[in-house]
């Protein structure tokens, strides 16, 4: 049973799916459309096992075994239950007439669909296919920042580092980086069930495979393919050694960028302050700069330590560090955002 959000029909409502509601995602996506008054009419919550109740603006909503009938009458369905649940469903959610906004990676390298983060490239939404996918978290959350700084002054060659927290590896890995974490401290033997090493106290190379033939995993060659297609600049030079570390939940992002042009730190610093979806945090007296913990259950992205890379001489190139909740810009909160999008070129 779905819950009718609005007793009575409003045209400038829509009915609303959310598959993997129950998911570090999909708990998320709830919250945004609830803070941001998203114009739900009704809404159906859809996940694996049936039976469990989740709370929509002050009403008990039983969440739904996710079907192939799902999706009669779904006006918007917001996808993150993992590439094959996409694969599979999000066709047939197109076809019932919906509009998919997927988290999964399943179609995002598509040549066809569009990969959109809204403060850098929101006309890749016009004519799209019925399918829009929402990048890597940490494509989003080092792309915001970049983005006002490559406008300006192209950004030809980006190295990186991220230093990635369990809740990118879904709710079960938040509560394993709990969980061994008492055991740890308690002494107890804990047998990991999520990731593939010890979390707690330790940190260690993304989980996903390693690609024999260039060295990098599959997180790294993700944010590097997903980058350069969201800028739409096929030829920026990418690095990036992708980490997990024991932080529950914000991403951060160790950055160095060299532009076409020279570029000094307070010319960034004047492009970053006020750019959308970004705040400066770059304390340098009190040594105050992005953590995860000041980023989480924010929506924007903190970045900060903007300085010189003095390994090149020219002064084309800087170093920053970023900060993001990737549950939110990173993943639910983009998704959202992209959805009023198409709500407004709609009406
Ligand atoms: N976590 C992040 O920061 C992040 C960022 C960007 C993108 N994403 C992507 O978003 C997706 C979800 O990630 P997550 O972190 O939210 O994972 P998660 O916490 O493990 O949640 C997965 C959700 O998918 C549901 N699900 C799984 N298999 C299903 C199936 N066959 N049919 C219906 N529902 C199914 C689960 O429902 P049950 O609990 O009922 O099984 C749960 O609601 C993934 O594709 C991930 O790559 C995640």
């Amino acid at each position: 049973m779905n819950a009718v959000v609005q007793a009575r029909p409003n045209p400038a409502l829509r009915n609303v799916a959310i598959v993997g509601a129950t998911g570090a995602v999909g708990v998320e996506i709830l919250k945004c459309l609830e803070a941001r008054n998203f114009p739900v009419q009704s809404l159906r919550l859809l996940a694996s096992p049936a039976g469990k109740t989740m709370t929509f603006r002050n009403q008990l909503v039983t969440v739904e075994a996710l079907t192939r009938d799902s999706f009669r009458d779904i006006d918007v369905a917001l996808f993150s239950a993992g590439s094959s649940t996409s694969k599979e469903y999000a066709p047939i959610a197109v076809a019932a007439g919906a509009v998919v906004v997927d988290n999964s990676s399943a179609f995002r390298m598509d040549k066809d669909i569009p990969l959109v983060v809204p403060e850098i490239n929101p006309g890749a939404l016009d004519g799209h296919p019925g399918i829009i996918a929402n990048p890597n978290c940490v494509a989003i959350i080092a792309g915001v920042p970049l983005w006002p700084i490559h406008r300006h002054n192209r950004i030809r060659r980006i190295i990186a580092a991220s230093y990635q927290a369990a809740s990118g590896a879904g709710a079960a890995a938040m509560s394993e980086l709990r969980d061994s974490t008492h055991a740890y401290l308690e002494g107890r033997d804990y047998q990991n069930k999520v990731l593939p090493h010890p979390y707690a106290f330790n940190l260690f190379s993304h989980n996903a495979a390693v690609d024999p033939l260039t060295g990098y995993n599959g997180e790294e060659l993700k944010v590097m393919d997903e980058t350069r297609k969201i800028f739409g600049d096929p030829t920026i030079a990418m690095s990036i050694t992708c980490v997990r570390v024991p932080v529950l939940r914000a991403h951060a992002i160790a950055l160095t960028i060299e532009c076409e042009q020279p570029i000094t730190p307070a010319e960034a610093r004047a492009l970053l302050i006020g750019a959308e979806g970004v705040k400066l945090v770059d304390d340098q007296a009190n040594n105050y700069f992005p953590m995860p913990r000041d980023a989480s259950g924010q929506g924007d992205v903190l970045v900060g330590r903007v300085r010189k890379d003095l390994s090149d001489p020219s002064g084309r190139s800087l170093c920053m560090f970023v900060a993001g909740d990737q549950l939110l810009k990173g993943a639910a909160l983009n998704a959202v955002q992209i959805a009023e999008r198409l709500l407004r070129s709609r009406d």
